[in-house]
């Protein structure tokens, strides 16, 4: 299969794809959606920060210091660029769930204030009869922290159902998004289902009843071009190691005034604007959000990894992303036993393709396919009830990226035969 992209020339920018696992097979990683592998670029980009410029940001006053809050800075401008933002709306965290975790801290945390008399932004007061809406194909990272929120304030948690095809059943969106609904948090791409979600038509529905809106775009932003307007959300939240990056860094993009409506979530120093005995006030975003030492190395990392990406052309990444899995669901269709989990149609779908096979359980699926050096994911994949509300356990999931082509889906096929094969399920 031709690509749009040079896989070859790619792969060869990823030292840890030329190792070989378990016996001595080339390593054919297919596992993406749960961490992307890092181009030698951007180890070398960490290591020269480290090796030239390693210092604390925003605190110290020589020329080291200097260079280092820099080139964060430069970082969190090439960052937000990325996605079409402004740098003073980008926070830096550890992680998505770091991101998810600071707006829903910041209704607890508003709720809480107001309880004893303080005056935070009223949109994230939260009280018995409100409600606060996800779906069910999040990840844990978009369901668990509103469940906390709800236990935390006595707001209920509403959720949009899936169908039968591992879509959004939006027919009663209007019922669901009402007058009682407080913050609308939505997965723009499934990590499990691979579903590409109308995240836009979501967003605006929320604001027509004054609700705020979030997108988890863990699975989208290193996928296809993802502009911050386009999805009309207040935040937006992402991760760096998905994306070619560092692990230890995470994205959250707000509107100005949705973010500065936030009270902080974690506190110490670098958030402040002036300090007292008895009582601080607090900088405005981003620094509100970024107490203590934060992720240098990590960023400049980050920023390159964007620079590489760019140099490919988002288009372009999509574009194969898109040509790759029409070909892997078509293989995993020829192969008799395998159901695939989620959209079997190439239409508004990413790369992650879940799968179970017939008779065989899917941790034995992903130890065949292991032994042959093929690496997935099996499990619940951290999103337990779209298993439970396709009745399965656990899937394996195949989840590509830009250094992956044809060769490593049929690579991963014929190890579907051999487990097949080993347990008798298939002569
Ligand atoms: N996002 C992580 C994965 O899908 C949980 O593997």
């Amino acid at each position: 299969m031709a690509s749009v992209l040079d896989v070859a020339r790619i792969k060869k920018d990823f030292p840890i794809l030329s190792r070989t696992v378990r016996g001595g097979h080339p390593l054919v990683y297919l596992d993406s959606a749960a961490t992307s592998q890092k181009p030698e670029c951007v180890l070398d980009a960490e290591r020269t920060f480290y090796e030239t410029s390693n210092a604390a940001v925003h605190r110290g006053a020589h020329q080291l210091a200097e260079e280092a809050t820099q080139a964060y800075e430069d970082a969190r401008a090439a960052i937000a660029g990325f996605v079409g933002g402004a740098p003073e709306d980008l926070v830096f965290t550890k992680n998505a769930t770091e991101g998810i975790n600071l707006v829903s801290y910041a209704f607890s945390n508003a709720t809480a204030e107001s309880a004893w008399g303080g005056a935070p932004d009223p949109r994230f007061i939260l009280a018995p009869g409100d409600t606060i809406l996800v779906t069910e194909m999040e990840h844990h990272a978009n369901l668990i922290p509103w469940q906390q929120v709800c236990a935390r304030t006595g707001a209920s948690l509403r959720w949009i159902p899936l169908t039968e095809d591992g879509r959004l059943d939006l027919t009663n969106l209007a019922s669901l998004i009402d007058s009682t609904t407080k913050i609308v948090s939505v997965v723009h791409q499934s990590n499990i289902l691979g579903t590409i979600n109308p995240v836009r038509q979501i967003m605006d529905a929320a604001h027509s009843v004054g609700a705020l809106g979030l997108v988890d775009a863990c699975q989208s932003v290193p996928h296809m071009p993802v502009n911050v307007d386009d999805l009309g959300a207040d935040f937006i939240t992402w991760s760096g190691h998905k994306m070619l990056g560092p692990t230890g860094i995470g994205l959250l993009w707000g509107r100005t005034e949705a973010l500065n409506g936030m009270s902080p979530f974690l506190s110490g120093g670098s958030m402040i604007e002036s300090v007292y005995m008895d009582h601080s006030t607090f900088a405005a975003a981003p620094s509100r959000f970024e107490a203590g030492v934060p992720m240098v190395a990590q960023s400049v990392g980050l920023a390159r990894a964007v620079a590489y990406l760019d140099d490919l052309g988002m288009d372009a990444v999509h574009a194969h992303e898109t040509e790759l899995t029409a070909y892997a669901l078509s293989a995993l269709e020829q192969v008799p036993g395998v159901q695939i989990i989620g959209p079997a149609n190439n239409v508004d779908r990413g790369s992650a393709i879940s799968f179970t096979v017939d008779g065989i359980h899917p941790h034995d699926v992903g130890q065949i396919l292991d032994s042959e050096g093929v690496a997935v994911r099996v499990g619940h994949h951290c999103a337990w009830p779209t298993c439970r509300h396709f009745g399965v356990p656990a899937t394996t999931r195949i989840s590509t990226y830009i250094y992956n082509d044809s060769s490593d889906i049929d690579i991963a096929i014929e190890a579907i035969s051999t487990a097949q094969r080993y347990f008798g399920t298939r002569v």
